[in-house]
């Protein structure tokens, strides 16, 4: 089978399971420790990963891994409730296989969340992030081998891949929600191990204002076939070079957990303006 007929597979099963998606479906992907938004949705139907023809299964404990499909302030979303990362051992496409399966079953509009550590000193612990551009630095692409025209382009372009309007509209709802927001830069390394005082230094130096390890496949994917994108990232512990300190998971976790109503809010609120 070719890859994107794979991807067909699985959209078609879904569809079959859980009904075609209304035009207008957000599609969401929730970061880890940012389970929480799940709960927002409401009317629930899911499928467990597992049970998905040709979906991968996440390796991470933290990640649970089911397709939620209902709605939020109004606004039907399909979730991505646990995500794939290249640390894990899957490749980019691999990676970036429920996005393609979204846009399949037809998603125009998709949040990408995650967990992020901040590398710009004025940014806070616990705020949410707007990404407004990344830097990929994983070394790979979901767009690596044949290119499958339906999509998108070979060459696609890069130069809006975080939609100026929902970047927009995500300021001016936390401005009315009163959740202080930072807006900046997304570097993606490929993980699993967190970053050197040294190599900081040198993230900073290139421009990136937070780091993870994931959502850049994602993007890149979503991008090439056209979906616009809203990326936040919730900055859970701060990366100052000259004072490091450790980021212990568990730590990244409970400062996600702990942000999460902070995002659930702003991204309800944005959700329902969307509708
Ligand atoms: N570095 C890389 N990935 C992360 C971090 C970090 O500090 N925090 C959360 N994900």
């Amino acid at each position: 089978m070719k890859y994107h007929e794979i991807i067909q597979h699985s959209a078609a099963y879904i569809q079959e399971k859980l009904g075609i998606i209304q035009n207008g479906t957000v599609g969401l992907v929730t970061g880890t420790g940012l389970g929480a938004l799940t709960e927002a949705i409401g009317n629930q139907k899911y499928l467990p990963y597992e049970d998905i023809p040709n979906f991968p299964m996440s390796t991470v404990s933290s990640h649970a891994g089911r397709l939620i499909k209902g709605d939020i302030s109004g606004t039907p979303v399909v979730a991505l409730h646990g995500r794939f990362h290249l640390y894990e051992g899957f490749d980019a496409r691999e990676v970036t296989h429920g996005i393609r399966t979204l846009g399949e079953m037809g998603i125009r509009t998709l949040i990408l969340t995650n967990a992020a550590g901040a590398l710009n000193p004025s940014f806070e612990t616990g705020s949410p992030m707007i990404i407004e551009d990344h830097i990929n630095l994983t070394g790979t692409t979901p767009l690596r081998g044949k290119n499958h025209d339906a999509w998108g382009d070979r060459f696609p372009d890069m130069c809006a891949v975080y939609n100026p309007e929902l970047r927009n509209l995500a300021i001016k709802k936390a401005l009315e929600s009163g959740i202080r927001l930072e807006r900046g830069v997304f570097l993606q390394i490929m993980g699993p191990n967190m970053e050197t005082p040294a190599e900081t230094r040198m993230y900073k130096a290139m421009g990136a204002d937070a780091i993870g390890m994931s959502t850049c496949m994602e993007a890149i994917a979503a991008h090439h076939m056209g979906i616009k994108l809203l990326g936040i990232s919730c900055l859970t512990n701060k990366n100052l070079p000259d004072c490091m300190q450790e980021a212990a998971l568990d730590a990244v976790i409970a400062q996600a957990e702990k942000s999460s109503a902070a995002m659930t809010k702003l991204i309800r609120a944005i959700l329902k303006e969307i509708a």
